[in-house]
């Protein structure tokens, strides 16, 4: 959607892979969804450097609202999980200087049995405007898909008509079974494809795949504005361990996925935090020429994903590589890794540093190879810049 927004993938918080639709404020008070834990949350993601790495949208997601509308057919959270209401939570998040992001249903209810909008896609265009939304992420349950062509440009539009710049995160396409992309392009900043993450490397890696195996159809989808959104960092949580998250936040960086991450920040571990937070890694993801990588090798359990970033010099791009080893023999795995091979061409070769652990690898050509150890269930990200561009920095160098 060329309306100026998302020219980079959006980067922020997303209650719903973690908190999902818990009401129990009587029991529960600290976990359940309400204004206190969407506040705790901007808290950490200012104090605890997130939003200075980028992520800077705040968002809800299904559950926040009262199951009847307000005598104008407006749309009106739960009073007693938010007493101070939206545009209040609005605001504290503008306070904060992050994003507020709100979730609705493209149908006549969302997934967790709420008002949808179908019947007031005007007024709850309006209504969001009204309260400062500066996100939409609109869900499909509760409504026919074959309507959903129709429908959620025609929503697109109202928010349009609003003249409040709004992100629209769409659902259409995973509840289609053959989208057409040529609609949903234009009409959407990002769209999720395909089925929701769970808390689990099994999802995670069948995700991976989906992306991988239909990479011809979907990777020259995204660019600036326009994203693939393969759903929520699960980074932090309880499913994954450290090298599957390190594997998450690769993948994701070269997918140049959305990097939304659904974790409970008050509690998350320190080394997952640095996950989330590693700047190059970051720098990947957020690249301004938004090319969304693909997966160019995959044998023995080794898989090859390279993605094409700035900078870039006549025909050569600078690269993301990340290396993964995707089997589960207990022991690292050497990787041996020529760059011609993966279509890293360039003549000079490039300047390759492993983004994890910051090491160095130094000039790499294309027909040179550097060994890499893998560890199992585990992902090497390496930013391989042209060599060119990576000596111009060096002031004297004979080259
Ligand atoms: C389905 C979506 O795909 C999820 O991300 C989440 O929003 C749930 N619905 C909420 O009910």
């Amino acid at each position: 959607l060329d309306n100026g927004l998302a020219l980079t993938p959006p980067m922020g918080w997303l209650a719903w892979e973690r908190f999902r639709c818990n009401i129990d404020c009587d029991n529960d008070p600290d976990n359940c969804i309400s204004e206190h834990l969407f506040m705790k949350m901007a808290d950490h993601i200012v104090s605890d450097g997130y939003l200075a790495a980028g992520y800077d949208v705040v968002s809800l997601d299904d559950c926040w609202m009262s199951h009847q509308r307000d005598n104008n057919g407006r749309l009106q959270p739960d009073p007693q999980r938010f007493p101070s209401g939206i545009k209040a939570l609005s605001d504290y998040m503008h306070s904060k200087g992050l994003k507020f992001g709100i979730y609705e249903d493209y149908g006549n209810f969302t997934c967790g049995g709420y008002p949808g909008i179908l019947g007031h896609l005007e007024t709850d265009a309006q209504t969001f405007a009204d309260w400062g939304v500066d996100y939409v992420k609109l869900d499909g349950c509760y409504a026919n898909p074959d309507d959903m062509d129709q429908g959620y440009p025609m929503f697109g539009q109202y928010l349009n008509e609003t003249g409040r710049p709004m992100v629209y995160s769409c659902s259409w396409p995973d509840y289609q079974q053959n989208p057409n992309y040529n609609l949903i392009v234009p009409v959407c900043n990002l769209w999720r494809n395909y089925a929701d993450i769970q808390d689990s490397w099994a999802s995670v890696t069948d995700i991976m795949d989906h992306y991988a195996d239909n990479q011809d159809q979907l990777s020259p989808l995204a660019g600036p504005g326009h994203w693939n959104d393969p759903d929520m960092l699960i980074i932090g949580n309880f499913g994954l361990s450290y090298e599957q998250s390190r594997t998450q936040m690769a993948v994701w960086a070269v997918l140049a996925a959305p990097l939304l991450m659904s974790v409970d920040l008050r509690t998350i571990r320190p080394e997952y935090r640095d996950i989330l937070l590693n700047p190059a890694v970051i720098a990947v993801n957020q690249d301004p020429l938004g090319i969304q990588g693909t997966r160019v090798s995959k044998a023995n359990n080794i898989e090859i994903w390279t993605r094409p970033i700035s900078p870039v010099e006549g025909d050569d791009h600078s690269f993301a590589v990340a290396i993964l080893n995707r089997g589960e023999g207990g022991t690292p795995a050497d990787v041996e890794l020529e760059p011609g091979k993966v279509g890293l061409n360039a003549v000079n070769g490039y300047n390759m540093t492993d983004l994890f652990d910051n090491v160095a690898h130094g000039v790499v050509k294309p027909t040179d190879t550097i060994t890499l150890q893998v560890n199992p269930s585990a992902a090497s990200i390496l930013s391989a810049l042209l060599l060119a561009l990576a000596l111009e920095s060096l002031p004297g160098d004979p080259l």
